[in-house]
């Protein structure tokens, strides 16, 4: 059974694990593996569409990729991104809210960035959108914060990101992305918040992990960043599956009769004209 924005408030502490996911196979591993959260992020620019940020990735690539996660994954919570530009006013952010939701199935939106974004935020939650926060280091914005690096470490952007979390919770999201802060802020923000934080790269306080599916299996080729814990090397175990298959098709070994088919003697016969 699919959870709801409730039962997801109320999952405090409970170790929520969220994976992302971009198409119909990922989704469907992910849901048959029993994850509580899929997320159709736009990192989806990155590990997918081959792009070096997430910048480029537009509302129809989310759309596209969304409605296969949903085909793959039918009874699992799914929340998208809202990528780069496609929520600059809240106008627009439910104009596209609404696509994600309606057209593709989305359970929820999610927004990176932090005062800001409260506009938008509110305006969603005042219509209906649950909307789940992403604070810290928000890739979309990657080189306005000088890169992919660590956020909150010192004393001035540490009360920021806390401000921030706090404004978002009143703002209404149901929960917070926490991303690259150092491990003791996240678990601040935590004990603070009454919504659930999910933690990449923000230590084991959070209310739940979420990892890159390309990363946690090893399909990523790009930089992989220290929290990006590799749980299987699929990338390798693909690569060698191509190579053999390449191997035996030079070989003439492959199609051998288990994966051919046969037709009667006599048809044949005829066939040729004997
Ligand atoms: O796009 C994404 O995959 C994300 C996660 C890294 C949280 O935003």
């Amino acid at each position: 059974m699919k959870a709801t924005v409730l039962e997801l408030k109320r999952k405090k502490g409970a170790h929520l694990v969220m994976l992302t996911a971009y198409d119909h196979p990922s989704a469907r591993l992910a849901e048959e593996a029993g994850v509580d959260l899929i997320l159709v992020g736009d990192s989806l620019g990155m590990v997918v569409l081959g792009y070096d940020s997430t910048v480029p990735v537009t509302m129809a690539d989310m759309l596209h990729h969304t409605k296969a996660a949903r085909r793959g994954a039918p009874r699992t919570f799914l929340t998208v991104d809202l990528p780069y530009l496609c929520y600059a006013t809240p106008a627009q952010a439910l104009e596209n809210a609404a696509r994600v939701m309606k057209e593709a199935g989305a359970d929820s939106v999610k927004i990176e960035g932090g005062l800001e974004t409260l506009p938008v935020v509110e305006a969603l939650v005042r219509a209906g959108v649950p909307v789940l926060g992403h604070i810290g280091l928000t890739p979309q914005t990657a080189s306005a914060l000088g890169g992919f690096k660590l956020q909150g470490r010192d004393e001035a952007n540490a009360r920021r990101i806390l401000e921030e979390a706090a404004a978002l919770e009143r703002a209404g999201c149901w929960g917070l992305v926490l991303e690259l802060v150092p491990a003791p802020l996240a678990r601040l923000v935590t004990e603070r918040a009454a919504i659930p934080t999910i933690g990449i790269g923000a230590g084991a306080q959070c209310d739940g992990q979420v990892l890159v599916f390309h990363d946690l299996v090893g399909l990523y080729a790009g930089f992989a960043p220290k929290f990006a814990k590799r749980y299987a090397e699929a990338g390798a175990a693909i690569k060698d599956a191509i190579a053999r298959y390449a191997a035996e098709v030079r070989g003439g070994e492959f199609p051998g009769e288990a994966h051919s088919f046969a037709m009667s003697d006599e048809v044949v016969k005829r066939l040729r004209g004997t």
